[in-house]
């Protein structure tokens, strides 16, 4: 997971977003929560399209959290159904756009109808490199630490690795997405202004934008505001604005 420096582009090269709404925008129109994960499944191809047009290398879209699980059975059961109806009609036309597809989360606890598809849909696109598209589906970062320590301690326990040897960038090797640079920008839809057990190491310095529209009703102009919002940011990881400005504008002590 790539540190500084910033990008001077200002286009993200990894935007992560939790898409967040779905329930309270059925429930605005009075129909069954179900019709709003429906109608989010759209705004994920709207989000993707968008981020295509502008040249985001990296995509890592919220689906589905490790204790989203807990939520009534007949809702679990509509998104599973909706999640396999999305890699049976999605996936050739995102290969065929270049989009790599990778899962990230507990994939065991999914139905094995759906763990095949997934695994088809990674084998298929792994050579695309236009747009790397990260679906966190039965995810927790809690999990995703967890898992790294664990790995980590398997590792020590059986002599192939030292305690001191475990430095973050190591850490940072065993947690998800570790092949990519880390999320610029993160976007939150639907109000509520948390991180819900997302990508926890992952976000350490990435800039947060929240916003209030509901994730079905997400449309390119609220996608530009966060980039936009982005663009304008100064980043500084730590240090002082005149260090991040260039060696020109350093003042010393
Ligand atoms: C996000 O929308 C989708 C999932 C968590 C699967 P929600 O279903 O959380 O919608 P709200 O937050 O209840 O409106
Ligand atoms: C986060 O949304 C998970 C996804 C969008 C998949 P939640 O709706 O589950 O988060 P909380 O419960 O409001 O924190
Ligand atoms: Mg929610």
């Amino acid at each position: 997971m790539a540190t500084p420096p910033p990008e001077p582009g200002r286009i993200p090269r990894h935007l992560a977003v939790i898409m967040d709404g779905n329930g309270r925008w059925a429930q605005q129109r009075h129909r069954p929560r179900a019709i709003g994960h429906r109608a989010g499944a759209r705004a994920v191809n709207l989000c993707i399209d968008f981020c295509l047009e502008k040249g985001i290398g990296a995509l890592t879209v919220f689906a589905f959290s490790s204790e989203n699980w807990g939520r009534p059975e007949d809702e679990v059961g509509a998104l599973m159904k909706l999640f396999m109806n999305a890699l049976e009609r999605e996936v050739a036309e995102l290969h065929r756009r270049g989009v790599r597809i990778a899962f990230i989360g507990e994939r065991e606890r999914f139905a094995s109808a759906i763990r095949a598809r997934m695994d088809q849909a990674e084998a298929l696109t792994a050579g695309n490199t236009r747009l790397a598209l990260n679906i966190a589906a039965s995810y927790g970062g809690r999990q995703d630490i967890a898992a790294a320590a664990r790995s980590l301690a398997e590792d020590v326990a059986a002599g192939r690795l030292r305690p001191e040897q475990i430095d973050e960038a190591l850490f940072g090797s065993r947690v998800a997405l570790s092949g990519l640079p880390a999320p610029d920008l993160f976007i939150r839809t639907g109000g509520d202004c948390r991180i819900s057990n997302f990508l926890l190491w992952q976000l350490a310095y990435t800039e947060l934008w929240f916003t209030e529209t509901l994730w079905p009703a997400l449309d390119a102009a609220t996608l530009q505001r966060a980039l936009d919002d982005y663009a304008s940011r100064e980043r500084r990881f730590g240090l002082t604005g005149a260090q991040v400005a260039g060696p020109q504008h350093e003042v010393s002590a």
